[in-house]
């Protein structure tokens, strides 16, 4: 058996999996579709081929998120890694490429452990078993979970100086300011007293800046958005005709954030475990937030969570930033 393989069992043997299973996602498509208007949870975009869209999302030319927290973390991290000291255990929410968590721990000083918590099995999988090759002294916890939840984390044997919350991308965005402020609550919990969390944000910009990232002309995001419908199809049993809806995504600007749509493009009857649902014309499903930050909005977030941000990094366009965050 090759590297490669042996790494991949080695993920799954210390593999935490605590997936959402068929039951669950059927309860909650039911409960966001019977709601006026109706939507549909985000975090279930991210099965193994939502996963790879989204992978293919980062290299379209609008999507300038990927690319320019990327040169960013590159440019900063000799100063982040100071910043959060050495003997770190690092958790990251969401495990995508593992670009950004490879260069992480390649500028931490001594890091003992990291955990991924990605609800994406495949996801947490390959990332993990692709890191412990290129990180063979660092100890591998992946945990495949719903990070919405409350979270025990495993320990590293090895004891660590900190804990760090590393939740790049403005993964954060697609949470409502009132969940977002669940979620940092709960992760200033699981870092305790002595931790921090390392966040990427999107910043507030021009509105077609904005716009065209979530439109992009090769029609990829169109098609990661469509795939929840194909997910729940493949996996609930659903019967949603991937040919009746459609993608619209939109700047409200009054929010702050990108609001993404499924609209049904006819009067039509959708089926989802035993209950039925009727679409008018034009009716759409609200399925994706993505929410972009000014310095004012986050502050007022964190603050809410307990957490004061000690440092930040902005690229040179302030398009995007990070911050680090600690108990208050
Ligand atoms: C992975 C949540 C950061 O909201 O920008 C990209 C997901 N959706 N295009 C984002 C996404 C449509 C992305 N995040």
């Amino acid at each position: 058996m090759n590297a490669a393989a042996c790494a991949l069992l080695r993920a799954r043997d210390a593999l935490t999996d605590l997936r959402p299973q068929p039951d669950d996602i059927t309860a909650d498509a039911i409960a966001g579709l019977s709601r006026t208007p109706r939507t549909l949870p985000s975090k279930y975009f991210y099965d193994a081929e939502g996963s790879r869209l989204f992978e293919a999302i980062t290299r379209v030319p609008e999507y300038y998120l990927t690319r320019t927290e990327l040169a960013l973390l590159e440019a900063q991290l000799p100063s982040i890694a100071q910043a959060i000291g050495p003997g770190a255990h690092v958790v990251e929410y969401g495990s995508g490429s593992g670009r950004k968590t490879e260069l992480l721990l390649e500028h931490l000083r001594d890091p003992v452990a990291y955990t991924p918590v990605e609800i994406s099995r495949t996801a947490v999988l390959d990332a993990t078993a692709r890191l412990s090759q290129h990180f063979p002294q660092i100890e591998m916890l992946p945990v495949c979970a719903d990070f919405t939840k409350p979270l025990d984390l495993p320990e590293s044997t090895q004891r660590a100086q900190r804990t760090v919350m590393f939740f790049p991308g403005s993964t954060l965005g697609n949470f409502t300011n009132d969940d977002a402020v669940h979620l940092l609550d709960a992760m200033r919990q699981t870092m305790g007293e002595g931790g921090c969390a390392l966040i990427g944000i999107d910043l507030d910009k021009d509105d077609a800046l904005i716009e065209a990232a979530y439109n992009d002309a090769a029609g990829v995001t169109a098609a990661f958005t469509l795939n929840l419908l194909a997910r729940l199809n493949r996996e609930i049993g659903s019967d949603f005709d991937l040919d009746g809806f459609r993608h619209r995504a939109v700047y409200a600007r009054k929010r702050l954030r990108i609001e993404t749509f499924l609209v049904s493009q006819r009067g039509q009857t959708v089926h989802v475990g035993d209950r039925a649902f009727s679409f008018d014309d034009g009716e759409a499903i609200q399925v994706e937030y993505s929410h972009k930050y000014t310095d004012a909005r986050f502050a007022e977030l964190a603050a809410r969570a307990g957490l004061k941000i000690t440092h930040g990094w902005n690229d040179a366009r302030d398009w995007f930033g990070l911050r680090l965050l600690q108990p208050a």
